[in-house]
């Protein structure tokens, strides 16, 4: 669970920054977005080939993640009968309490993620698939143009963060960094700095797109 979910951490914030090209404009972005599918790790590996094999290990690590939470979501359920006294009994923060339901919650708006702009399903673009599909950085800004649409990422990417912030946390207690209350302070301090991060990483590029700042 730890090392497959600081991968996906890893992922995040790599995604984050590409995202971030947006600022740099159409030709810029639109470039990146095909040397990501094209000609990245060429000519050591045939070009479009190393999306593929992305998109497989990422795939992996999902399945690892969930795989992991099943399994210690059923050995939390067969050592504690009763969750009431535990209930009772546990500080948990929001975030922690929140980690099976808000890992749901992630996963069905990433599947919506993945119809809107990599699928560009027309369930979720209508008309204007077609008119995109020639432009990531057009359709970037048509998505984006709408205010429910930064309304629906900003509650996604909140839940993301929150999910993020507690699996950093949980992740490096679970690998032996939380060994005192100096240790504590510092992962509590380094799991908020990553998540906001995020948060904000994510989040000014959509802003900016629906206050105009970027066209
Ligand atoms: C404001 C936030 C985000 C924006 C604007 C954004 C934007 C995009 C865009 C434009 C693509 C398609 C690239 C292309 O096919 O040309 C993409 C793909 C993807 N995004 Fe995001 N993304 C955001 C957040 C996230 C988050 C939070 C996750 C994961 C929880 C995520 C996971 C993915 C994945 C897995 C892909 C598919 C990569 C592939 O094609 O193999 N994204 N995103």
């Amino acid at each position: 669970m730890a090392i497959t979910g600081l991968i996906l951490i890893g992922f995040l914030l790599m995604h984050m920054y590409g995202n971030l090209k947006m600022f740099l404009g159409a030709e810029e972005f639109d470039q990146y977005a095909e040397w990501l599918k094209g000609d990245i790790l060429a000519p050591a590996l045939p070009p479009g080939s190393f999306i593929w094999i992305f998109r497989v290990f990422l795939v992996a690590m999902v399945v690892l993640h969930l795989y992991s939470a099943f399994t210690l979501w059923s050995r939390a359920k067969a050592a504690t009968p009763s969750t009431y006294q535990v209930r009772k009994t546990l500080s948990e923060t929001y975030s922690a309490r929140t980690m099976r339901w808000g890992g749901v919650i992630l996963a069905g708006l990433l599947i919506f993620h993945l119809a809107q702009f990599t699928v560009h399903s027309a369930l979720v673009n209508g008309s204007f698939a077609s008119t995109y599909a020639d432009s990531p950085y057009k359709m970037v800004i048509g998505e984006f143009s709408l205010w429910w649409m930064v309304l629906l990422y900003a509650i996604w990417i909140t839940v993301v963060t929150m999910h993020v912030r507690h699996g950093f946390w949980s992740a490096f207690t679970t690998l032996g960094a939380n060994t005192s209350a100096k240790a504590r302070t510092v992962l509590n301090g380094c799991a908020w700095a990553v998540a906001v991060l995020l948060f904000i990483g994510f989040m000014i590029m959509p802003v900016a797109v629906l206050f105009g700042w970027i066209h």
